[in-house]
């Protein structure tokens, strides 16, 4: 049995490579819809990364941003491929975003794989084998407090209402913690989780390979990763709170009533 590990490393080491060496170099900009960008540059890491995984494990199912979903041979193993998560940063050099490949099988997370390119930094994960950043196993905060805590977020391009209530919940948890921070790049948000330097994420509306990776990372570095009602994690909804565990009671008691609030409002 191929090492499902070492090619999802090295697809994302190649594919880093080839973003960091671009960088500058945004050659096209097509709209996907009104504020959702795709360059050049999102195609070929993609391109990098289905040639490496399809010439190693042809039977495999891929679902990649780009490309969308191609069945293999069922055998239940999924591969979910983001070649450029933070596109909009990386449009404007602003050097934020990474490569993330998770791979399911029959349905379950098995292995997760974020790469960072500009700092050199490769965060994995599987099953019972704990979190990884490089070399060093990595754990979550032990922060408990969620007025002390450092939080991010990302905001949905697409959805008025989503966005209205994540800008509300974005102002009052701003006001009760020591931050919350937008940096555009939702699966190093994770990363970031996973090791400690934020103690809480969330967002909405994302896809499956924006946080197939990441929430597994964060589950094995210790942390607690659901939907923002603190119901079980299902990365096809696109709705994920993911935090140090400590704080994650209290979070989703405060998403909760920031979004009833705002509906109450609404009506
Ligand atoms: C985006 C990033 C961003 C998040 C957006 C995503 P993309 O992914 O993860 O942080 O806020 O919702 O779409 O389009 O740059 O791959
Ligand atoms: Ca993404
Ligand atoms: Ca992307």
């Amino acid at each position: 049995m191929k090492n499902s590990r070492k090619i999802a490393v090295r697809a994302a080491l190649e594919a880093g490579r080839l973003l960091k060496e671009r960088l500058g170099d945004v050659r096209t900009i097509d709209y996907k819809e009104a504020y959702n960008i795709v360059t050049d540059v999102d195609k070929a890491s993609e391109a990098k990364i289905v040639s490496i995984i399809r010439g190693e494990f042809p039977d495999d199912d891929i679902l990649a941003e780009e490309g969308g979903f191609t069945e293999g041979a069922g055998l239940n193993r999924r591969w979910l491929i983001d070649p450029l998560d933070g596109t909009t940063n990386y449009a404007h050099t602003y050097p934020f975003f990474s490569v993330s490949i998770a791979l399911e099988e029959a349905g379950k997370r098995i292995l997760g794989v974020i790469y960072n390119p500009m700092t050199d930094e490769l965060f994995w994960a599987e099953p019972g084998e704990g979190a990884w950043l490089n070399d060093e196993k990595i754990s979550v905060s032990d922060l408990k407090e969620l007025n002390s805590s450092l939080l991010a977020t990302g905001f949905p391009p697409d959805t008025a209402k989503a966005v209205r209530s994540n800008l509300l919940q974005f102002k009052t948890l701003t006001d009760r913690t020591h931050g919350v921070r937008r940096d555009g790049s939702a699966a190093l948000d994770l990363c970031f989780v996973a090791c400690g330097r934020l103690d809480g994420f969330w967002e909405m509306k994302l896809a499956p390979w924006d946080i197939g990776a990441g929430s597994l990372i964060v589950e094995e570095a210790g942390g607690r990763v659901t939907n923002l009602s603190g119901g079980p994690l299902d990365i096809y909804s696109g709705h994920i709170l993911a935090t140090n565990g400590k704080i994650h009671d209290d979070l989703t008691e405060a998403l909760v009533a920031i979004e009833k609030e705002d509906s109450k409002k609404r009506h």
